[in-house]
């Protein structure tokens, strides 16, 4: 008996050890894409020269994925393949597309080396229906991107579309889900024509930074087989040991044979999350070229995406699609050069950066990403939304920075502050630091003390206690989210508590105002608690608003103001809240306000 929990605990123990071993294996593999945070994509292949358009016709059905052009609008073989000879040899350059992904600040590029549609990239000798053969050039663009991104210090990667290819007459078509494809079949495709690929990719072009596969949804609901997934995995690892793989190879991040997670199609992250992962986004709406492309995203919402990912340890891989000539879209080329004037003064609070462990987003004025350099660290205030009355309000860090700074186009600018608990209040110029987003850079002597749990500070003073920033729900009431008709809230439908953990910065009289919607017919008894003072009022039924003239009613949220409450310290507190609601209900709770009375 003794000897088996010895050799268990052993056991455990070395199973431990080993998992440990692994995790810090995968963070020295993964260490120089955690730091690179941005990168490129590139959507390029047979369909760029389609251009989204089909003999007169549009693309068809809802979204707008050019690439997507040979499905959805039903071209043959040999049609599409004509497109080949619309590419522009004499014009196209992969080594502009690496300059000017050096010039937006990003570390690596990912190229479509194979989309849906089948065409390899480069002239392979699987097939010879890829874009080297159809278009008559003896040209080979992955092996031209390859030397150029060595040549400028960039890491390449390639997507590889594994799971679809509607060329191969058993690869993965979507109107297969009508028909089927028996498992032999689509195994033939996959030994055919994947692996067969792949090898190519990885020994003909050097050093491959990473694979990035494209399914977007467990491989359990679709035809492959985890035995042919474990293949894939095998043979990089087996030929580029360091070459990273993606989740959407079909795995979840957790498996083995995944090195990070990708999200969805410009799916942002919503918290920290510890192992390596990115979004892969769109400049505009379709991947691939598009010639009536209307949907440019601004570079002040392509900063926010990559610093609201960075915020939480993850990276933003953000798409181009250039044209059969090799051209770039001037609106994709003005955003990514702002992005890069951007990095080359503020890249410091990007790079080799990851997040604090804070509520994602509970700073309304922008996001907060931090490294560390030696023993000290260092906090970078991104500023969105430059504040109206000059003071940037953070909330959760409780050590002392000993300096904080703006970047500027003319340097850094000391900025002065007054810190209380865990409420820092940095004075600001009028003039921001920068026009898309200002840094702010808080030096502290050592590694930040946070607390990630307190309500923060709003944007221009006050504290809002709401279903988002609660500490103790003790009865496990729902939280519904923002619907764009009715604020966040909880349906408070027993007996319970909600407890919130707010930091008062000075002595004095605060007013609490309560958001609420009473469902009931009959008043709701409510109380605020604190510290040995009581807050009560019966809730009146709340009834309907009109929230649209003509078209939408909802539940109204009414607003009242529950009392005072005095404090004669600062310090924190925890502030409960309960409602009667044996008899009646439910109550939906929006928030409780706190704000300190004007004296
Ligand atoms: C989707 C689309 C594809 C695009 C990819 C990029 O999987 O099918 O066209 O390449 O997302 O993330």
């Amino acid at each position: 008996m003794k000897l088996k929990i010895v050799f268990y605990l052993s056991w455990m123990a070395l199973a431990t050890l080993s998992a440990n071993a692994q995790a810090t294996a995968t963070a020295q593999k993964t260490k120089w894409f955690t730091d690179a945070r941005f990168g490129m994509f590139i959507h390029w292949g047979l369909y760029s020269a389609a251009e989204g358009m089909w003999k007169g016709e549009r693309l068809r059905y809802g979204n707008n994925y050019a690439e997507w052009i040979r499905y959805r609008n039903r071209i043959s073989k040999e049609e599409y393949g004509t497109l080949a000879k619309r590419f522009d040899w004499n014009r196209i350059n992969p080594e502009e597309w690496v300059l000017l992904a050096k010039k937006a600040g990003m570390k690596y590029i990912t190229i479509t080396s194979k989309h849906h549609d089948g065409v390899a990239l480069w002239n392979s000798k699987v097939s010879d229906y890829n874009l080297t053969k159809l278009s008559g050039t003896n040209r080979d663009v992955i092996r031209e991107l390859a030397v150029a991104c060595k040549k400028h210090g960039i890491k390449l990667g390639f997507y590889y579309s594994h799971w679809v290819d509607w060329d191969h007459p058993y690869g993965w078509d979507h109107n297969k889900e009508l028909t089927g494809i028996k498992d032999e079949d689509y195994d033939r495709y996959w030994q055919e024509k994947v692996i067969p690929q792949l090898r190519e990719l990885l020994t003909n072009y050097g050093d491959i930074a990473m694979f990035w596969f494209d399914m977007w949804l467990n491989y359990k609901k679709t035809v492959v087989k985890k035995e042919q997934l474990d293949q894939v995995v095998r043979l990089i690892r087996e030929l580029q040991p360091n070459c990273l793989i993606n989740s959407r190879i079909g795995l979840p991040a957790s498996d083995p044979g995944v090195d990070f997670e990708s999200k969805g199609d410009n799916e942002f992250g919503s918290a920290y999350t510890e192992h390596p992962w990115e979004t892969s986004g769109t400049i505009a709406h379709s991947w691939g070229y598009y010639g009536q492309e209307n949907e440019w995203k601004s570079t002040s919402q392509l900063l926010q995406s990559l610093i609201g990912n960075v915020s939480l340890n993850g990276d933003f891989t953000l798409n181009i699609g250039p044209r059969a000539d090799g051209s770039v879209p001037y609106e994709g080329v003005r955003r990514l050069e702002d992005m890069g004037k951007w990095l080359s003064k503020n890249g410091e609070a990007i790079y080799g950066c990851t997040g604090l462990e804070l509520r994602a987003g509970q700073h309304d004025w922008g996001r907060i990403t931090t490294k560390r350099v030696h023993k000290k660290q260092l906090v970078y205030l991104h500023v969105y939304n430059w504040p109206l009355d000059k003071v940037l309000r953070l909330s959760g860090i409780l050590s002392r920075p000993e300096k904080a700074e703006l970047i500027t186009d003319a340097g850094r600018k000391p900025l002065k502050f007054v810190q209380q608990g865990p409420l820092t209040h940095i004075h600001l110029p009028q003039q921001a630091g920068d026009r898309f987003v200002s840094v702010i850079v808080l030096r502290y002597p050592e590694p930040v003390e946070v607390d990630g749990e307190m309500v923060a500070e709003a944007g221009f003073g006050g504290f809002p206690l709401s279903s988002s920033n609660v500490w103790e729900n003790t009865a496990a009431y729902k939280r519904v989210k923002y619907d764009g008709l009715r604020p966040a809230h909880f349906i408070i439908d027993k007996e319970g508590a909600l407890t919130w953990e707010v930091y008062i910065p000075e002595a004095g009289n605060y007013a609490a105002d309560l958001s609420y919607h009473n469902h009931s017919k009959a008043p709701i008894g409510v109380q605020l608690l604190v510290t040995g003072q009581r807050l009560e009022q019966q809730l009146k039924p709340s009834g309907t608003i009109v929230a649209e003239p003509h078209s939408s009613y909802t539940e109204e949220f009414a607003d009242t103001r529950l009392g005072q409450l005095r404090f004669s310290d600062a310090g924190f507190y925890q502030l409960t809240f309960k409602a009667a609601v044996k008899e009646g209900g439910p109550l939906l709770l929006n928030r409780v306000w706190i704000q300190k009375v004007a004296q």
